[in-house]
């Protein structure tokens, strides 16, 4: 083990020219990465990137919410971040009549910032603990080795952090659990919105244009942070101040061309760069459409109720835009794996490893222990997907689900009647969430045909015993959609869940035996319990030993290539990572070239007066129209830059990173990914992978010219 700490040192060390590829740790940015940023064009010392004594711009980044990122821009604690990060967020802020998603908004002063239930967090610093967590684990192996490492972390956890100052310390596992960091941030919890652009601009393009280039969205969003009086971070409080940053990053006003140096600093959640040609056959065959398809009903019923009036658009439209957005992305991956036979690639790889690793003890076993463990796991998986995307995403019966909690208390013989009180009252407590989110009329359609779906498709051995026989009974046909529509709306109209009088009679006298007869609980407690204790442990023990197996493949990879060791990065596990390349057009097929950046044109182009996604504020328009692009103009285009793209590697949790030039200033937000190399989680593509940005001068001229926000303007550090 000692061998292989050595070896990750030495690959940041020794790390050679090559593409665009990697999310460097801030912490570990060897040498030769930074000469290599040097190379392409980057004027910032290392100390000004990273540092732990001084403000460096590392301090200027933060992670926004529970999976964005966001960064600092004016010594006022001014937040920008994507539109899609905020939009929870906004909806809340929003009503029928202040309809801030729709129209947009902009607090005229402080005053008026909207206090919100985000919080923010500071990297405050980032420690090695990997001898510390390698040593108690020694060799362990199994359920015994992932128990002591969730007690080993959790202990360090604890000591490294410090509750009454909202100082939180996180472990995170790298290269598949060879190292731990520990990361220290400091979380904030008053977070105000300042201003947004209507949604027909920071969604503009829907989900026709999501994760495809070339985009003219502005997804965008300002929040600000603030902190007490006495400078500490703190709870909403009306006499709380905007916070004093560290460090905040200028912003450029100056035109870009292919080629620029350009970095991301951000929070990439998870990849999977080193996933077995097993892994992704999984996702093709089976996790991938089974999501797709589940996904596709979900939608369907959805927008069709949103699409009615704006009250319920408000209410689904956060769940909606994140069911919508990872059912394109997995549609995609799907694809472009299958696309560029990313299975053959990884089958090839596989080869050299088994061919080197004969005769070597334990790593000659790897793979066909490997084989193993799937086959073990691969029956029940579509199960699985049933499970998260079918009968949780029936709303109804998610809620229902988490009353399995509730029947243990109230069947339990030695209850106390405290156990029962403290159940009840969670469950009340959630009903009353679930309900203010809840539409019934896409709901019931939602449960009727993932149910048909599920008899349809998982293998009659898996199924709940006695369900679908009791439903066949009492409805008849289950191959019948008809059959399903009935059902769906006899437990519609019977549960007490969405029954007030009912509920109410059930809370003032709890009773197991109700709610096992509660129709939704029926449904929850069969498919849920029946899959808790069948088939969930297996997925646990397949879990486990592909953990156990991925960590020593990684280790042997490594030693059986030094060379290739040296160009290593760890998989991303939303920890801050910098990703650097260059502003860049591309190739997406044969005899088509797509332009480094959009611009109003293209906007226009793609404007339709009154579509669901396409249409855009009028006055948008008149401005577009005259050329009104103030100071915001690209003169060498002589048009207003909506987006651009670049070769940096970034996924899912970068969104709302800044994108800075070669001085450290900002010149755009990372928003999105493109489709040609939607394989980026298991395998980055060097010619095909994009980010795309949104430009910071048009992020600029939406808050300016088209919002009315120049106070906004003025708190920022404008480089010309
Ligand atoms: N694909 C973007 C991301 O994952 C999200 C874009 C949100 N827009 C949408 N149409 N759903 O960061």
């Amino acid at each position: 083990m000692k061998k292989f700490l050595v070896t990750i040192v030495l690959l940041f060390s020794l790390f050679r020219s090559y593409a665009d590829e990697g999310m460097w740790l801030p912490l570990l940015l060897g040498e030769q990465v930074y000469a290599e940023m040097q190379k392409k064009g980057l004027k910032l010392t290392k100390e000004q990137l990273y540092s732990i004594n001084k403000a460096s711009l590392k301090d200027a980044i933060i992670i926004f919410g529970n999976g964005c990122t966001g960064e600092i821009v004016s010594s006022q604690g001014l937040i920008f971040t994507n539109h899609h990060c905020g939009y929870n967020s906004i909806a809340s802020a929003s009503s029928v009549e202040h309809n801030y998603l729709r129209d947009g908004f902009y607090a005229k002063n402080q005053k008026e910032e909207i206090p919100t239930a985000l919080t923010v967090q500071f990297l405050s610093r980032i420690d090695d603990v990997t001898k510390e967590v390698l040593d108690s684990l020694g060799t362990l192996l199994g359920k015994a080795r992932a128990d002591k490492q969730s007690a080993v972390l959790a202990s360090i956890n604890a000591r490294l952090s410090n509750k009454d100052e909202a100082i939180e310390c996180r472990i995170s596992p790298l290269f598949k659990g060879n190292q731990f960091l520990a990361f220290i941030y400091q979380r904030y919890s008053d977070i105000r919105l300042v201003g947004t652009p209507p949604e027909s601009i920071g969604k503009f393009g829907g989900d026709t244009d999501n994760w495809e280039w070339p985009r003219h969205t502005g997804d965008f969003s300002v929040f600000r942070v603030y902190m007490n009086k006495e400078g500490k971070a703190a709870a909403y409080n009306e006499t709380n101040v905007p916070l004093k940053p560290k460090y905040f990053l200028p912003v450029s006003l100056r035109g870009l061309k292919d080629g620029d140096f350009a970095m991301t600093w951000g929070y990439p959640g998870s990849t999977n760069r080193y996933e077995t040609s097993l892994g992704v056959q999984l996702s093709t065959d089976i996790n991938n459409p089974t999501l797709v398809k589940l996904r596709d009903v979900r939608l369907k019923y959805m927008l069709a109720e949103m699409q009615k009036d704006a009250g319920t658009k408000l209410k689904l439209a956060g769940d909606y835009a994140s069911i919508a957005n990872y059912w394109k992305f997995y549609d995609g991956e799907t694809k472009q794996l299958l696309k560029y036979d990313v299975f053959g690639q990884k089958q090839k790889a596989e080869a050299d490893f088994i061919k080197w690793a004969k005769d070597k003890p334990g790593y000659d076993a790897i793979f066909p222990e490997w084989e193993k463990v799937y086959t073990a796991w691969r029956p029940y998986a579509q199960h699985r997907m049933y499970m998260n995307e079918g009968l949780s995403g029936s709303p109804l019966i998610a809620y229902a689900s988490s009353l399995i909690m509730l029947e243990a208390a109230l069947v339990k013989t030695n209850a106390t009647k405290a156990d029962v009180t403290k159940a009840m009252n969670a469950a009340t407590t959630a009903r009353k969430t679930f309900l203010e989110q809840h539409n019934a009329a896409s709901d019931q359609l939602i449960l009727g045909s993932v149910l048909m779906m599920y008899y349809r498709d998982i293998p009659k051995e898996q199924h709940p015993i006695g369900f679908f026989e009791a439903v066949k009974g009492s409805f008849g046909d289950l191959k019948d959609e008809l059959t399903w529509k009935k059902f769906a709306a006899a437990v519609f109209s019977n549960t007490m869940i969405l029954n007030e009088e009912k509920w109410n009679a059930f809370v003032s006298n709890p009773d197991g035996l109700k709610l096992q007869e509660d129709p939704a609980y029926h449904i929850a407690g069969s498919f849920f319990k029946n899959w808790n204790t069948k088939f969930l442990p297996r997925f646990q023990e397949f879990t486990i030993k592909n953990n156990d197996l991925g960590r020593l493949y990684l280790k042997g990879i490594m030693e059986m290539n030094p060379a290739k060791a040296k160009k290593m990065y760890p998989d991303a596990t939303f920890t801050m990572r910098i990703s650097f390349g260059n502003v860049k057009s591309y190739t997406p097929r044969d005899g088509v070239k797509y332009d480094l950046v959009t611009t109003s044109r293209g906007l226009m182009e793609k404007y339709k007066p009154g579509d669901y996604e396409f249409d855009l504020p009028s006055k948008q328009i008149e401005l577009l129209k005259k050329k009104d692009f103030g100071q915001y103009i690209d003169k060498g285009r002589n048009d207003l830059v909506i987006g651009f793209i670049t070769t940096n590697d970034i996924t899912g949790g970068n969104s709302g990173s800044p994108v800075i030039n070669a001085n450290g200033e900002l010149i755009g937000l990372a928003f999105d990914g493109n489709y040609e190399a939607l394989s980026h989680k298991l395998a980055f593509d060097k010619d095909l992978n994009r980010t795309i940005c949104v430009d910071i001068r048009y992020v600029l001229w939406c808050i300016d010219k088209l919002g009315g926000a120049p106070h906004l303007i003025k708190e920022l550090k404008l480089v010309r």
